[in-house]
Parts: structure tokens; C-alpha cells; sequence
């Protein structure tokens, strides 16, 4: 076994865990909680699970990234950011940014402001739900394409 194959190994590893569980909050936990409680409780619920999530998410976005750049240099396919044929791996790179961006600056700051300024918990909750729905839709298609793209489906 060689770095390649364990890299690849970690790579997907931390994938299943990081979009799995953003599957299992959108899929299930955002429209339990949706159904079966009050505003206020639904705010505060929510809150403590993805406060959970995020602690082991960021961890996976991390290692995802890492041992996704590895295999760039162990491949030594940098030129690869240039074709066209190679877009999943932009799309790649592109769902870490997201959630690099989210994890690591966005939700910082909302959770400081939040108690304070979510004025209307149910739109908050709406608006939550779709944006998940949205990045899990993101987050699947890459997995599929990149599978296609990693095993010569774009090109000869
Ligand atoms: C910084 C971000 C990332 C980089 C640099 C990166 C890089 C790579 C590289 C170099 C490969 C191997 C390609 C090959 O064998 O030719 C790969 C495979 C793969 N990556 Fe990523 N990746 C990143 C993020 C992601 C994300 C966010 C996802 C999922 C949403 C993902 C899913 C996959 C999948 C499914 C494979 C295919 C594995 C296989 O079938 O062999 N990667 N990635």
C-alpha cells in the first residue's frame, strides 16, 4: 500500500463523515425538529446539535483539504486547476471553500450575534433548512462527479 492509496483512504474517510453528517442534519434532524417543537425551542435545539456538528466537521473539512492537496502533489497534477475536464476538481476545492468559509468565519460570527438579532426564529429556521438543502445538493453532485473525474470519466 502505498501514500497515494492512504491518503485517498483518509481523503474519503473524512468525507463520509463531514457530508454524512450534513446529510443527517438536513435529511433529518432540521425537519424532526421543525415538526415537533416551538419557535424558541427549535432555535435553541437546533443550535446545540450543529454546535456538536461543527466541532467534528471542521476537523473533517481540515483533513478533507489536507489530504486532498496531498494527493495533488504526491500526483503532481497542479496543471490539472487549468483544464477544463478536470472541473471536479475545482468543484472540489470549491465545496471546502464553502464550507471552510461557513465553518470557520461565517458561523463565529453569527453565533455571536445571534440571541441578539434573530428576531423572527422561524424564518431563521426556514432560511437555515434551505441553505443546507443547498449545499448538500453542492455537496453530492461533487462526490458523484468526483468519483467519474478520479476514475477517467472525462477524459481518455
Ligand atoms: C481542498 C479540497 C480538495 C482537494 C485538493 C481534493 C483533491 C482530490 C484528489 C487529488 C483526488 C484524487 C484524484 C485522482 O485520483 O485522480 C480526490 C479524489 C476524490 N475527492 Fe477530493 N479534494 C478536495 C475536496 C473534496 C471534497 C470537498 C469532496 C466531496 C464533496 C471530495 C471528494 C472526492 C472524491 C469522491 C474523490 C474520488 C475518490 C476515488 O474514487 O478514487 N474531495 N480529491
Amino acid at each position: 500500500m502505498n501514500e497515494l492509496t492512504i491518503s485517498r483512504a483518509i481523503h474519503i474517510l473524512s468525507i463520509v463523515i463531514w457530508i454524512g453528517g450534513v446529510s443527517f442534519v438536513t435529511a433529518i434532524i432540521l425537519p424532526a425538529i421543525k415538526s415537533q417543537f416551538g419557535f424558541a425551542q427549535q432555535e435553541s435545539i437546533f443550535q446545540l446539535v450543529e454546535n456538536r456538528f461543527a466541532k467534528l466537521a471542521k476537523w473533517m473539512v481540515i483533513i478533507a483539504g489536507a489530504s486532498g492537496f496531498y494527493m495533488v502533489y504526491l500526483l503532481d497534477t497542479w496543471d490539472r486547476f487549468m483544464g477544463v475536464q478536470f472541473f471536479w476538481m475545482h468543484a472540489m476545492v470549491l465545496i471546502w471553500g464553502i464550507f471552510m468559509l461557513a465553518l470557520f468565519v461565517i458561523e463565529p460570527i453569527l453565533a455571536k450575534n445571534h440571541v441578539k438579532h434573530s428576531q423572527d426564529p422561524k424564518q431563521t429556521l426556514k432560511l437555515t433548512l434551505r441553505l443546507h438543502i443547498v449545499l448538500l445538493t453542492l455537496s453530492l453532485l461533487t462526490v458523484f462527479v468526483a468519483v467519474l473525474g478520479a476514475h477517467g470519466a472525462f477524459y481518455q
